[in-house]
């Protein structure tokens, strides 16, 4: 198939489409591209000409052919015992009420919908009625704060705005509709005013009465759409039209809206989804991903829904009420195929492993250890194996490489060594698995994400842009377009063709460092670019360090990441103060706040190093790889610092790093 894929794409991915409905087949061509720079604009276009609609494809083709009363979605909720469920008639009648709503309040095809929802059901209906009506969605990560969704609401202009009052995570309440009344305040200072911001009242976590209410523009959700009828007639769109923007770091402050269509988008999820995870229709399927990230777009929404499959969604944390629940949910729901974040996994291995230990000393040493009552250990121990997880079958990986370690504790502890691992690579910008083992189909090695899917065609090139053979390592670019490609980067094509195909003209460029070994397989190193990534999310240096000189204290910030033992990466800032400003504890609290507010807590520095100065080139340069040697730790490898303009700042740093301030 692989060899097919390759040397047929026009045939092999009409063969594939056609298993869809289409309201018109697609022209001549099934796909054209530009990939290279130098032959003018980046173009790619995948069943242009063709007539569909996404949300048909997932729920109405499902119903018609048999499946209706199959779930499409259980809700499981952040507390134990609160959950819900919807089969695909309900889903479909669902996503039709809120379809006609909208509607009525004039957004119409083309339209920009942001959506700042938790995972709620509503979150995969809100992005299917959007899709329904030709819409074009932009959800919003409800960990953002005010002024990053403010950005986002003003970049894409949104007919509406889809909310929550609040949501529970964990013990923690979350008022999001505060910081969408904030963020819609700054997006009408800056000239974007939305007429109507939809609220769905969370009841579990706030009743209406305690909400902030803005007369005009705020109408409840459970007032308005279930009047509404349970059919709507679908938006027949072009397989190129938009179907969604998603907003992405890169290496500059600004985040890239990246946009994808819908044809193409739509067979690559399906696709992508049906084979790296062996679908079969009895298969029950979560994953832990948010809808406010691509994994969520791809792999809880659109690709599983394609496929007619039963979905699971989860509102809460994986760690509440203890570290046993993800095994918990998947015995309550037996969860076939289950899919997460390597930083999950860590984060569990730590308490299994601390068990570990434990029982080899009992059974080791044979002496009477007297457990004080407060020591949890034995439970620790059970948080996994108190579970059954017997109808695991294949395991899934995504969002930043899996060390070794951690995929052995996981196939071995979580899989009970049965089950195999899809360790998937691929981004926001690829729309879906780029490159992902096929299930029993090949050897694993732990931490490979190993060979290429169907059509797409990795490569490794060196710093010239030349591609090299075999055994090596080097930067990861791609050759050729797939259908699930991204076609721009929203209101900026001069920054898509700059960020991704200019580096190394003729490939598209990943931002990722790559090695190739003897047998083939690749093995992701990580980014190569000014992007960190914490816990499997995006984030650009820029972002941080613009959020950190917003601070009136703050004149100068640096930021770089450095290995953390649970979050892959951690955020490690330099900060130089105002002039005369002293340091203190309170101060370094205040920069880190200025982080969570002006991004969200996800991106909050692990650590702030004050800086008398930064090292600089003599053009003035922040010489950024010093700074990552030094937050490591790794001294003797600054590697040559006479370039520097004051050589004696990095001195100072490494003293500064010593004594805690
Ligand atoms: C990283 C998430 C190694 C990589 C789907 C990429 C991975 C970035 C893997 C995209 C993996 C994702 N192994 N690294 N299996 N999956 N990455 O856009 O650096 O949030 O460029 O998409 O995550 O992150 P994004």
């Amino acid at each position: 198939m692989y060899r097919r894929s390759i040397e047929d794409p026009a045939g092999f991915w009409s063969d594939i489409a056609s298993e869809f409905y289409w309201k018109q087949k697609w022209g001549q061509e099934v796909y054209s591209e530009n990939m290279d720079v130098r032959n003018g604009t980046i173009s790619i276009e995948w069943f242009k000409g063709g007539i569909t609609n996404i949300c048909y494809n997932c729920l109405d083709r499902n119903v018609e052919s048999g499946i209706g009363d199959k779930i499409a979605l259980y809700w499981e909720g952040n507390e134990l015992g609160v959950d819900g469920s919807l089969t695909y008639r309900q889903l479909l009648e669902r996503v039709c009420q809120l379809a006609n709503y909208m509607k009525d309040i004039g957004v119409r095809k083309g339209d920009a919908v942001v959506i700042y929802l938790p995972m709620l059901m509503e979150l995969p209906i809100a992005m299917l009625a959007c899709a329904r009506i030709g819409a074009v969605h932009s959800v919003v990560f409800a960990g953002f704060s005010a002024e990053s969704l403010a950005q986002r609401i003003v970049d894409c202009k949104p007919k509406v705005v889809l909310t929550c009052n609040a949501v529970m995570r964990g013990s923690k309440i979350i008022y999001l509709k505060d910081i969408v009344d904030k963020a819609l305040t700054e997006s009408t200072g800056n000239g974007i005013s939305i007429d109507t911001c939809l609220v769905f009242e969370n009841q579990l976590a706030m009743k209406r009465e305690a909400t902030k209410w803005h007369e005009g523009r705020d109408v409840w959700w459970q007032d308005v759409v279930p009047k509404y009828p349970t059919t709507c007639s679908v938006e027949w769109v072009d397989a190129e039209d938009p179907l969604f923007l998603l907003y992405t770091s890169g290496s500059t402050g600004k985040p890239k809206g990246v946009l994808h269509t819908t044809g193409g988008y739509m067979i690559w999820t399906a696709t992508t989804f049906k084979y790296a995870f062996d679908y079969k229709p009895s298969d029950i399927y979560w994953c832990t991903a948010d809808c406010g990230w691509i994994t969520g777009h791809s792999y809880v929404s659109y690709g599983p829904l394609l496929n007619g499959a039963t979905v699971v969604v989860f509102e809460g944390a994986p760690n509440y009420p203890d570290s046993g629940r993800c095994w918990d949910i998947v015995d309550k729901y037996n969860v076939t195929i289950f899919y997460t974040a390597p930083t999950l996994v860590r984060s569990l291995m730590r308490e299994g492993d601390e068990a570990r230990n434990f029982s080899n000393i009992t059974r080791i040493c044979h002496v009477k250890i007297y457990v004080p009552s407060d020591f949890n250990c034995s439970l620790t121990m059970q948080y996994v194996t108190r579970y059954s997880r017997k109808s695991l079958r294949v395991l899934g990986s995504v969002g930043e490489p899996i060390n070794p370690s951690a995929w052995r504790w996981y196939y071995n502890v979580v899989g009970d060594s049965r089950c195999p691992i899809s360790d998937t690579w691929w981004q926001t910008e690829t729309g879906g698995f780029m490159i992902t083992p096929l299930p029993g189909a090949w050897p694993q090695k732990p931490g490979s994400a190993t060979f290429p899917f169907f059509g797409v065609q990795p490569v490794i090139v060196d710093e010239k842009g030349t591609e090299i053979e075999g055994e090596c390592s080097g930067y990861l670019c791609v050759k050729g377009s797939w259908p699930g490609a991204f076609r721009t980067l929203y209101g900026d094509h001069e920054r898509y063709e700059t960020t991704y195909f200019k580096p190394f003209p003729g490939y598209y460029f990943t931002g990722d460092g790559c090695s190739r070994d003897k047998d083939g397989y690749h093995w992701l190193t990580g980014r190569v670019d000014d992007v960190i990534n914490v816990s499997g999310h995006r984030i650009g240096t820029a972002e941080v360090e613009s959020a950190l000189v917003s601070h009136p204290q703050c004149a100068e910030a640096a930021v770089v990441g450095v290995e953390h033992e649970i979050k892959g990466q951690g955020i490690y800032a330099f900060v130089t103060l105002v002039e005369g400003v002293p340091y203190s504890e309170e101060l370094r609290k205040s920069l880190v706040n200025a982080v969570r507010n002006q991004i969200g807590a996800f991106a909050a520095p692990d650590t702030i190093h004050w800086a008398p100065a930064l090292p600089k080139t003599r053009s003035g340069k922040i010489m950024r790889r010093i700074l990552r040697k030094i937050a490591s730790r790794q001294l003797d490898e600054l590697g040559d610092t006479s370039t520097l303009a004051e050589p004696a700042v990095v001195d100072q740093l490494i003293a500064l790093g010593n004594s805690k301030i």
